[in-house]
């Protein structure tokens, strides 16, 4: 049983595994790089894919849209590509290392960092974002829910900071898109990275960045993009010039499926279900003598995950438990998250988290808070 959707969603819908598929044995050329038919078909299903895209995120221009590896490479070309020496970049603790090393990595490059502390329940504060800005701020970095404990962060309040200081507001919808509606518009988002294989339910090796009209990019990748071939530099036309090399047609054509997918069911009813299931998952924890959950108190302010540990068991252990005796897959230890976690306060042992997907039931949450109580009694017996 499968409930570590927020690594990656499994499964996916029948039409992904079909477009796949189709895009493999039948379209099979690459977009932008020939001008027969079968090509001419395969730059019909990325300009499809980038319009769905744009039109789950209130997107006004699809040619906004860089489709990326993952989110990991939408937030290194947001980074890299904007953020100069002498830039100060503001970001929380509750990031993931996708942000946070390339960040590390800008530092050395001149780039100034403020890592503000959030709250023990993960949320960051706005004003502690606001006390942290310096005249030389030239972003504001964050997720939009945390991968550990599913915190939603303000980030309608942080752009409106981000509005009224001029700073470019990067948001990290790792957690957040395919469970959450956003809108760059409504929100204000300059730049939001996404990956295609999670909450879309497109398959691995899939992600994007939107760039806000306003938002000068620099490519951070060099190679060709089936135009200007006589050009010696990158043409920094968008999309192209920031896609260099050949697409993963075939992931793209599953995303596009999965967002055609999210379309039909439709966003609130996803969230809905989801909520739903993680209720049920801490109804039945909270009866478990022991057991920590974490995030905010309210559950409607948390979103996609639970992470949680148990007393005197160690959270690696009790996946392993529920793994090979129950064969539940749940991730456990720090989730490359090792600031959010000093946050929460669950170092070095990190937490046991649950992340439940459009296509888990009831019945397997049920299944899975069986076989917790009896892996937490093991574990616990074991150790007297
Ligand atoms: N970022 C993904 C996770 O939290 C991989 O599991």
């Amino acid at each position: 049983m499968y409930l570590d959707n927020a690594a990656t969603s499994f499964p996916k819908p029948d039409t992904v595994h079909e477009a796949v598929l189709h895009a493999m044995r039948t379209v099979g050329a690459s977009p932008g790089r020939g001008g027969y038919r079968q090509s001419l078909e395969a730059g019909r299903i990325l300009f499809q894919a980038r319009e769905a895209v744009a039109g789950l995120f209130s997107i006004p221009d699809s040619s906004r849209v860089i489709f990326t590896q993952n989110a990991t490479g939408a937030l290194n070309l947001a980074l890299q590509g904007t953020l100069v020496a002498g830039d100060h970049v503001i970001t929380t603790s509750m990031e993931h290392n996708s942000l946070l090393r390339p960040l590390y990595a800008l530092q050395n490059n001149g780039i100034e960092l403020s890592i503000v502390p959030a709250g023990s329940d993960g949320v960051v504060s706005v004003e502690a974002i606001h006390h942290a800005l310096q005249v030389n701020t030239r972003m504001i970095a964050v997720n939009h829910v945390s991968n550990v404990c599913g915190a939603i962060q303000p980030i309608q309040e942080l752009a409106e900071i981000c509005r009224r200081c001029g700073a470019l507001f990067l948001v990290d919808a790792a957690q957040s898109a395919g469970y959450l509606p956003i809108n760059v518009e409504k929100y204000a988002i300059d730049l939001l990275a996404v990956p295609g294989h999670k909450g879309l339910l497109g398959p691995g090796g899939t992600g994007l960045l939107y760039v806000a009209p306003h938002v000068q990019l620099k490519p951070v990748v060099y190679g060709g993009t089936g135009t200007h071939s006589t050009a010696e530099e990158q043409p920094q036309v968008m999309p192209d010039g920031f896609e260099a090399g050949t697409h993963n047609l075939p992931g793209i054509a599953g995303l596009l499926a999965g967002i055609a997918f999210i379309g039909d069911v439709g966003i609130s009813v996803i969230h809905q279900h989801e909520r739903a299931l993680l209720s049920l998952v801490e109804q039945a924890l909270r009866e478990i003598s022991g057991v920590t959950i974490y995030g905010p108190e309210n559950p409607s302010d948390r979103c996609s995950v639970l992470s949680f540990t148990a007393s005197g068991v160690d959270s690696v252990l009790l996946a392993t438990e529920l793994d090979y005796g129950f064969d539940i897959a749940v991730r456990a230890g720090l989730h490359c998250a090792p600031l959010a976690h000093r946050t929460l306060g669950t170092l070095p042992g990190g937490t046991v988290r649950i992340s439940p997907g459009w296509f888990t039931t009831r019945e397997e949450i049920a299944f899975f808070s069986n076989a917790v109580v009896q892996c937490i009694g093991k574990i616990r017996k074991a150790s007297e």
